[in-house]
């Protein structure tokens, strides 16, 4: 059975709903495991025995955040030359921009050959520091990501 690795980061929630949408969608893809994790809690066993990687992430100060960060300097080079092709996203949870989260996530991504196979979801909630409601369209992107990035290994596309 091909695996999906969710590994998320959130302090307000608003990253955690939106992780939560691409997990409910992605377990209703047949032949797919989802496994679901907060960033401080996955590991290079959890990277390596994977098939396909998302990461969701707000962004702080410009970058991923730092939990995220962590996860992957503790992954980078137990995991290096070990996982060169695995599929990856990244869904991001900003304030007012997301961009540079996103970036500098790819840039790890890049750095362990993981292959982005799909573009992402940038969400900017115009709130800074302080508990939201995501909205259900944004959801819904993350929703259909999921659910894509689960179907293609399950349809063994990836
Ligand atoms: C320390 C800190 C730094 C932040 N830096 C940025 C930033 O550089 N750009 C941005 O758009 N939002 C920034 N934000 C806002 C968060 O991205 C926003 O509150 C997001 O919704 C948090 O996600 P969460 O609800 O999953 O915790 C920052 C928030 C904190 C607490």
């Amino acid at each position: 059975m091909k695996q999906l690795l969710i590994v998320w980061h959130s302090q307000f929630g608003g990253t955690e709903q939106m992780a939560a949408a691409a997990r409910d969608s992605a377990l209703d893809v047949p032949e797919v495991e989802v496994v679901y994790m907060r960033a401080r809690d996955a590991g290079v066993a959890e990277l390596l025995r994977c098939d396909a990687l998302l990461v969701a992430t707000s962004e702080n100060f410009g970058s991923l955040s730092g939990m995220t960060k962590d996860f992957f300097e503790r992954v980078f080079y137990p995991c290096e030359h070990r996982v060169e092709g695995k599929p990856y996203t990244v869904i991001v949870c900003a304030g007012s921009d997301g961009a540079g989260a996103m970036l500098q996530t790819d840039r790890i991504a890049t750095g362990l050959r993981l292959r982005k196979v799909l573009p992402g979801v940038v969400y900017k909630s115009g709130l800074t520091a302080q508990p939201q409601v995501v909205s259900a369209a944004v959801l819904a992107q993350c929703a259909e990501l999921g659910a894509t990035l689960a179907a293609g290994l399950s349809a063994g596309i990836y």
